[in-house]
């Protein structure tokens, strides 16, 4: 039996000329391609500056480390995302601070944030989980620091702005999961002078120039190659194909799905510029159904599990929003690249179980 597999990226031959042209112009460390896809990125999303990286975890530390996050400080995360967003502070020595999510959607409370904020808060990440936008406008009231976790939200849009251009700095990732995969990769977005240039310095060792050689801020190794940036530029130039195509999913699922009684969609906003990079759905026969795909030759995802189960984060209270999503939700089969048959195919086999 042909296996359904529950992600497909989207890599073309334009990747493989922009890698030989990078080989050819013997830069393989950070140089023209890097810039160049940068220049790119940051236009997409319609901001000044963009600084490319390892990993959207290391854009989120960056993003940390660039307005000054200490060990002691606070930060305030969402319980229900990916662990990274919680990793990239507690490297830091912050202390985790973790909120529910909203009954009625994924996404962070900002009532619950309000309750956690203390003297010590030094920053919000939201995470605008797979391209919901969360309720910014709120969370700007605090007047904290708001770095946005849109990892996994790349240009999807909130007001006709791109999600992770609202607050200080915005984080993507170009991982494997991502509308432009580099294989891992992540860029970090900001409109602030200051913070750009911060940024930079902190990618390189706190070195502004090899010339006049100073130590000016304690930082680390965040730079990307120009290969890596060369696959990026490949993919950036599929991207309007590719959106297209992850939106054709979405929907496909959203009607083929929409009169089963024992799955429903976690909706993705699609008509206000939202972008679902993922199909997540909620059942609360999670695992019947999950099973009876594989049975299937369909391969499901299971959702993370909420960040509270971290031992070291040491939080307690009780996140019942964030803990019954991540019980009940998985992921179906999707991507840039997933064919549209494998969808319908994965629609009829659906329509056949049994579950109630
Ligand atoms: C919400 C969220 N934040 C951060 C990350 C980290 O990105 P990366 O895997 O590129 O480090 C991910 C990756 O899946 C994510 O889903």
């Amino acid at each position: 039996m042909k296996k359904i597999p529950w992600w497909f990226t989207s890599i073309g031959e334009q990747e493989k000329e922009q890698v030989i042209e990078a080989f050819d112009n013997r830069r393989f460390s950070l140089g023209k391609v890097t810039e160049e896809l940068e220049k790119q990125f940051a236009a997409m999303l319609g901001v000044p500056y963009a600084v490319a990286t390892t990993s959207g975890t290391a854009a989120l530390t960056m993003a940390l480390m660039s307005i000054g996050i200490e060990p002691g400080d606070e930060v305030i995360i969402p319980d229900l995302g990916w662990i990274a967003t919680a990793n990239a502070a507690a490297i830091l020595g912050a202390k985790v601070v973790l909120v529910d999510c909203l009954p009625d959607s994924p996404l962070i409370d900002p009532k619950a944030v309000e309750k956690k904020i203390t003297k010590k808060t030094k920053a919000i990440i939201p995470v605008h989980l797979n391209g919901r936008a969360c309720q910014i406008e709120e969370l700007k009231k605090f007047n904290i620091p708001i770095i946005e976790d849109a990892c996994k939200a790349m240009v999807s849009k909130h007001k006709g702005k791109c999600l992770g251009t609202f607050g200080q700095l915005g984080c993507y990732s170009l991982g494997m999961v991502s509308l432009i995969s580099i294989g891992y990769g992540g860029m970090v977005a900001t409109s602030d002078q200051k913070l750009y240039e911060k940024l930079i310095l902190i990618r390189n060792q706190g070195v502004e120039s090899y010339e006049n050689e100073q130590y000016l801020a304690k930082s680390f190794n965040f730079k990307i190659s120009d290969i890596s940036a060369a696959i990026g530029l490949g993919q950036l130039s599929r991207l309007d194909q590719k959106i297209e195509h992850i939106n054709k999913i979405y929907r496909t699922y959203k009607v083929g799905i929409k009169d089963l009684s024992f799955i429903e969609m976690i909706p993705v906003d699609l008509d206000n510029g939202e972008k679902s990079l993922l199909i997540e759905v909620r059942s609360k026969n999670k695992k019947k159904v999950m099973d009876y795909l594989v049975d299937n030759g369909v391969e499901p995802l299971n959702f993370h599990i909420p960040l509270h189960k971290a031992p070291y984060l040491n939080n307690e209270g009780v996140f019942p929003n964030a803990t019954s999503y991540a019980d009940e939700s998985f992921i179906l089969p999707c991507g840039p690249s997933q064919p549209l048959e494998n969808i319908e195919a994965v629609v009829e086999i659906l329509k056949k179980c049994q579950i109630n």
